[in-house]
């Protein structure tokens, strides 16, 4: 009975040391040899696996960390920001070398950011950033600038108005589906594509709710829109996993998807590029998930003691419908 026990007990603690390690690395820390000019370990916690672009983004990591080698500890938090929290302090347990993360939220970071700063842990936040006053909780933010995609997004719409009216009425009547609440690109792309769209007193937003990024989340939000809002000439989904879920609600509908409403999204991930091509969304803005080789070389400067810029811009471009039909040969993710 005892070693029963025992044996449930060492599998449970087996089973979460999985969960926290996740796949592609070896599980030790062994941070203390590292300090001292051996092999990095690094400590990862992952929003989750919501959309295209987060799986391109973890393959990216992982396989960089593996090119780098550094011995990269992984974590899948599921979209909860508790379990990234739990993950971080893990890590911070396991003497890591350096932590990197993605907030799945803006705020609520602080107590655990200054708790792996009193550890002497430099953390590195990749994608998106967090919101506090004090900048020293963090060596360097490696990601896009979100408001810029969603500048882009409403200046497209802007400088095809006349294409967009669908309905003929002279209103250009859209429909918003945000991202995760509370994450910094579902806030930062609302306030860059509503600012830019207010220069036209035709466009209005008449709706807006959350998807969460994920497509089953875009698909129910636009089922939900069909029924309630009249006129609809344009959706802006904040990633192409919602408007690809949007676009089976439209299908379902007997609508066409492009035509009888125009799409614009944001990512240009594969299966968001290809619905580009068939001309089922009308325009998309790239955010690049191949963030793994930049973040590797500032985890080696920043284990390392030297400088590094505290703001990394991702570079970034825009795809029209015969844009994505030239790229998608040679597009990697
Ligand atoms: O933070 C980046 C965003 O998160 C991507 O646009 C979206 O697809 C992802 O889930």
């Amino acid at each position: 009975m005892v070693a029963n026990k025992f044996l449930v007990a060492a599998s449970a603690i087996a089973l979460s040391s999985v969960a926290l390690t996740g796949c592609g690395n070896s599980g030790d820390s062994g941070s203390t040899e590292s300090k001292k000019g051996d092999s990095i370990t690094m400590g990862f916690a992952q929003v989750g696996a919501e959309s295209g672009w987060r799986t391109a983004n973890t393959k990216s990591i992982q396989e960089s960390a593996k090119d780098a080698a550094i011995n990269l500890k992984f974590s899948d938090a599921q979209q909860k920001q508790e379990n990234q929290i739990k993950a971080i302090r893990s890590y911070i347990q396991q003497k890591v070398d350096v932590i990197a993360f993605s907030p799945v939220v803006e705020t609520g970071w602080d107590t655990v950011l200054l708790e792996a700063k009193r550890a002497h842990i430099p953390v590195i936040l990749t994608d998106r950033a967090v919101d506090s006053k004090d900048t020293s909780l963090y060596e360097s933010f490696l990601g896009s600038d979100f408001v810029a995609e969603g500048e882009k997004a409403g200046q497209w719409l802007v400088d095809n108005a006349a294409d967009s009216d669908v309905n003929g009425d002279g209103k250009i009547n859209v429909v918003q589906i945000e991202g995760t609440t509370g994450a910094a690109p579902a806030i930062d792309r609302k306030e860059g594509f509503e600012k830019v769209i207010a220069s036209d007193p035709k466009i209005k937003v008449i709706a807006s709710q959350t998807g969460d990024f994920t497509r089953d989340g875009g698909k129910k939000v636009m089922e939900s829109y069909l029924k309630s809002q009249k006129g609809i000439d344009v959706l802006f989904a904040h990633n192409d996993d919602e408007g690809l879920g949007a676009i089976e609600a439209i299908e379902a509908a007997g609508l066409t998807p492009g035509k009888d409403i125009k799409i614009i999204t944001i990512d240009a991930v594969h299966d968001g590029m290809q619905a580009l091509a068939d001309g089922k969304i009308n325009y998309i803005v790239e955010c690049s998930p191949l963030l793994g080789p930049q973040l590797m070389d500032l985890a080696k400067k920043v284990v390392a003691g030297d400088p590094v810029e505290k703001r990394i811009v991702t570079e970034e471009t825009t795809f029209t419908q015969d844009q994505a039909k030239a790229a998608l040969p040679s597009r990697k993710y």
